[in-house]
């Protein structure tokens, strides 16, 4: 956790509520290392927790009422502690009360407090915000109200040690806690995402990779090697909320269905060869990325394992072809980004990160020349595209606390 992140949070709180905060949480945005759209197929992912965060600052109140400042929205939002309705005015509060939401209905029990939010996460780079958002409410409201989440339940609420402070965080109330965040938004938000983004900023580990297999819902944190994460924000923004990602979910599901498996991780690319005259064109290409992409994961963390980061690399560059060929959930921007990468010698590896339709790049490079694919990158987006661009080395961090 950052402690400028946290200082300029506790700022922002006491400027508007005039005192120090009791409480704050701090949850990273993620990048998606290797497996596009493969998460709500019950697929393989690899992810990161880095050095971007929302932070949250916050303490009860006595009227029953919740009201939520951000440092990016200049217009507050008040709210009765039991009423979870959108405002149409201030969009950036439904994550917070989705997550409410879908507390409330697992009987967790909260009352009025007030809240700052603060991000250092760029908003539509698909570095996660809104998950962040999500993890970090739910876990505020347990340093406010302490719960335990557990499978399906609430178990004994957590006690305060002398000074107040709560126990860590169980693996287990980790994945419930992912659970929650998805839960909000899927149902509130309306965007039927999977669960790799929640999972990512609850589980992260500093330099280590967070491996996730989203059927058995286990996580593993492998070390990811000593190379430089850096991001390269296309500069056009990704709106999930668009539709195109459920829609690329919807025919992810007719695929399985009409290939007789519950979702595509159980099904090889064989079965999609031979399938292919009973699915649409979308549905067999949008298959035949799943499964390829998933076999793809497996390949790249046997490679990671055995030290061979340029072979990671290549699997970065092919799951890019992919989405963009097969998917289609690339645009114009990102390809320039991958191909410009690839262009520069210590540049391993390169491809889209997130759900797609804009947002940013994740690029593996030679951590000795990280500084001049900095400048390459830099000086040749802006020469193809016209825009300028600045790109973000990352630090790889532990979860959200
Ligand atoms: C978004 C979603 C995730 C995942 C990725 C694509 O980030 O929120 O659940 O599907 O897209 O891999």
């Amino acid at each position: 956790m950052t402690n400028s992140a946290i200082q300029d949070v506790q700022a922002l709180f006491k400027k508007h509520f005039h005192h120090t905060a009791p409480q704050t949480v701090c949850a990273p945005g993620r990048l998606e290392l290797l497996g596009n759209h493969t998460d709500y197929n019950d697929g393989l992912v690899m992810a990161l927790a880095v050095d971007r965060y929302i932070t949250i600052a916050a303490g009860p109140r006595a009227d029953g009422k919740i009201e939520l400042v951000s440092s990016l929205f200049p217009q507050p939002e008040i709210f009765p502690a039991n009423e979870f309705r959108k405002n149409p005015a201030a969009p950036w509060a439904d994550y917070v009360k989705g997550t409410l939401e879908q507390l409330h209905k697992r009987g967790v029990h909260f009352t009025g407090f007030n809240a700052a939010i603060h991000g250092t996460i760029p908003m539509g780079a698909g570095m996660s915000s809104s998950a962040a958002l999500e993890v970090a409410t739910a876990l505020m409201v347990r340093k406010l109200f302490p719960f335990s989440p557990t499978l399906g339940g609430l178990g004994a609420a957590p006690a305060r040690d002398a000074k107040g402070g709560l126990p860590p965080i169980t693996p287990v109330e980790r994945l419930e806690f992912a659970k929650i965040a998805q839960a909000a938004e899927n149902q509130f938000v309306g965007v039927k995402c999977g669960i790799l983004d929640q999972i990512a900023s609850l589980f992260g580990k500093a330099w280590s990779v967070i491996d996730i297999d989203c059927r058995s819902l286990t996580v593993e944190n492998p070390p990811m090697p000593g190379e430089a994460i850096i991001v390269c924000n296309s500069g056009v923004k990704h709106e999930l909320i668009g539709g195109e990602y459920n829609e690329l979910r919807q025919n992810c599901e007719n695929a399985a269905k009409k290939l007789g498996a519950k979702f595509l991780r159980t099904v090889e690319l064989k079965q999609v060869e031979t399938a292919k005259s009973k699915l649409s064109e979308r549905e067999y290409a949008c298959a035949h990325h799943v499964v390829s992409e998933i076999a793809r994961v497996v390949a790249g963390a046997r490679a990671l394992r055995e030290g061979d980061h340029a072979q990671f690399g290549q699997y970065m560059f092919q799951s890019h072809a992919s989405s963009r060929d097969q998917l289609r959930n690339s645009t114009k921007e990102l390809d320039v980004l991958v191909d410009l990468a690839r262009q520069h010698a210590g540049c391993l590896g390169a491809r889209l990160t997130g759900g797609g339709f804009g947002g940013a790049t994740i690029n593996l490079v030679r951590h000795h020349e990280a500084e001049s694919f900095i400048v390459h990158m830099q000086r040749a987006y802006e020469k193809a595209v016209g825009v300028k661009m600045t790109p973000i080395v990352c630090q790889i961090v532990d979860g959200a606390a």
